[in-house]
């Protein structure tokens, strides 16, 4: 008998304990709910678990709502970031550029250089000059040297033996447009007189290297300048780095 009696009381204090643990629970996570419904609740029955069951979907739909709202905001908050930092420039100044065919570019030894019609061509909306130096080109290393020296350079050699390289037309003193002179076949600033060879190689004048030249690859019989992929790293030339001679002729103020 007194076992069963304790039995008894300690059956009754779990059964507080859980019904404390559900109420609390209930304050803490439910949405209110209308004395009424409180009442059929704690009363049991059908209509309680009816009551209850809606308050579940309730609170699941208004969990799910707030997730897809956070979702969506996330979403727009990244993709926003992401179109900052890689602005859509296809087909523009800061993608890679069809520029032309093959064809389009007669090659020609850099003495023979004129713009538009031989070995230098200016591409505006790739902002660059394209040089195509013919197979026969005298370079002044060669060897292993003038593979580096090449590399180095971002100078393409083509599988007919030519050469290639797209130089970006901004002078890299001070960024002034650099023109072509055909009368002394070499790149002259207009600003400040910085003086670059056809392969954008420092000649001379207050410029801090040669001139920078952007990736130019083949797709096909296409020419394409990747401007956004840019060499910046050409330093003076010197008798261990120069690929080309300087022109022959002075360049006239
Ligand atoms: S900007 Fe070309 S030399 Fe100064």
């Amino acid at each position: 008998m007194g076992v069963a009696l304790g039995e008894y009381v300690l059956q009754l204090i779990a059964a507080d304990k859980t019904e404390r643990t559900t109420l609390i629970t209930d304050d803490v996570n439910r949405p209110q709910i209308t004395p009424q419904q409180y009442e059929v609740l704690h009363g049991g029955g059908a209509e309680a678990a009816e009551i209850a069951k809606e308050r579940l979907s309730r609170r699941r739909f208004l969990r799910r709502s707030m997730l897809a709202v956070w979702g969506l905001s996330t979403t727009a908050a990244v993709a926003g970031s992401l179109y900052m930092l890689y602005p859509n420039l296809a087909g523009q100044f800061g993608s890679a550029l069809n520029v032309g065919k093959k064809a389009d570019f007669t090659a020609a030894k850099p003495s023979d250089f004129k713009i538009g019609q031989a070995g230098v061509f200016y591409r505006q909306e790739a902002k660059t000059y394209v040089m195509h130096l013919a197979k026969d080109t005298q370079f002044l290393l060669n060897g292993s040297n003038l593979s580096d020296q090449l590399d180095a350079e971002s100078v393409v050699k083509d599988s007919d033996g030519s050469y290639w390289i797209a130089l970006y037309q901004r002078c890299v003193h001070l960024g002034c447009t650099v023109p072509f002179r055909d009368n002394c076949v070499s790149f002259k600033c207009p600003c400040h007189g910085s003086h670059y060879n056809v392969t954008g190689e420092f000649l001379d004048g207050p410029a801090p290297r040669s001139l920078d030249r952007f990736a130019l690859s083949f797709n096909g019989e296409d020419v394409v300048v990747d401007t956004a992929t840019l060499n910046n790293k050409v330093p003076h030339p010197d008798q261990t780095t120069r690929l080309i001679a300087p022109p022959s002729v002075a360049c006239s103020v």
